[in-house]
């Protein structure tokens, strides 16, 4: 096994990733399970619990369906698997947009039944009292700007945004998070010179997904990239692996053996195989 990072680096903290801001680019991933968990940790500097769980294992046509104790089973479970990446929950849909103190009271049950070591949440300069109120109540933030999936039905789909004269509203955003106390901002599907601006005028780090290499790290959901979904490529996702391809073929042999009698084999069985089965009576 090849480690991207120190194999024994001790726990990354919110700050530390803070401070990797205009230095060594930042890795991460999504999961969801404590067996992704256990290989994302060995490479990634932080691993996202994200709301994209609802699609991804779920089966759910958007992340509007995801609840709060969706994202505290799976942030317990790949709490059991991380051993030095900084865990971020996603906040799910309508549990913090209401009040900062319904943010407040959500985000530290997240914090507490999963012992992730942060909270992402939705929106820029609309979210930035909610930011500031959780983070000098000592809940590190995440935020996320450019397509905010959550607001789906509002944007009209996912489209790129920040187009344009919407370029100026994207980059308040970005401003409006850091000066609140966002530790970090994910900046997803807007062009690739607006991340660029972006990441050079705010003091924290750009996480990039469908945005630009000079975003100081990226992140993209672990099954995209391992190519899970035979028929889901979007032009920002890189496939490293055609797992869903393997599967398919691995579980199409398994049929095939079964319905032959080839599977189980002998060496799949115990006590010995007699040639054929003597008559009963
Ligand atoms: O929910 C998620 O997985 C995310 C990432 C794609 C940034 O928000």
């Amino acid at each position: 096994m090849t480690y991207g990072k120190a194999a024994q680096m001790p726990p990354l903290s919110p700050p530390a990733i803070r401070a990797r801001k205009g230095s060594e680019p930042i890795v991460c991933l999504t999961a969801y399970t404590t067996p992704i968990a256990r290989l994302v940790d060995l490479h990634c500097d932080l691993v996202l619990v994200g709301d994209s769980v609802g699609m991804v294992l779920h089966g759910l046509p958007n992340t509007l369906g995801v609840d709060l104790e969706m994202m505290v089973m799976h942030g317990k479970a790949v709490r059991r698997g991380l051993k030095s990446a900084l865990m971020v929950v996603d906040l799910p849909f309508g549990t913090y947009e209401e009040s900062p103190e319904q943010a407040f009271r959500n985000a530290t049950r997240l914090m507490r039944e999963t012992a992730c070591d942060a909270v992402k949440l939705e929106g820029g300069a609309h979210m930035a009292e909610t930011i500031a109120f959780l983070t000098r109540r000592s809940i590190p933030v995440m935020a996320h700007i450019g397509l905010t999936p959550q607001a789906v039905n509002t944007i009209g789909g996912y489209k790129v945004q920040g187009r344009g004269a919407d370029a100026q509203a994207v980059q308040r955003d970005a401003q409006a998070v850091a000066e609140a106390g966002a530790f970090a901002v994910v900046v997803e599907k807007v062009p690739d010179i607006l991340a660029r601006r972006i990441t050079l005028d705010i003091d924290i780090p750009t996480i990039g997904i469908g945005a630009s290499a000079a975003c100081d790290g990226q992140i993209l959901v672990v099954d995209d990239m391992l190519g899970m979904f035979a028929d889901f490529k979007p032009k920002f996702v890189k496939r490293y692996a055609e797992l869903a391809d393997g599967a398919n073929k691995a579980i199409a042999a398994y049929a095939a053996d079964v319905r032959a009698r080839r599977f189980p084999a002998v060496e799949h069985v115990f006590g010995d195989v007699p040639a054929s089965v003597p008559d009963a009576g």
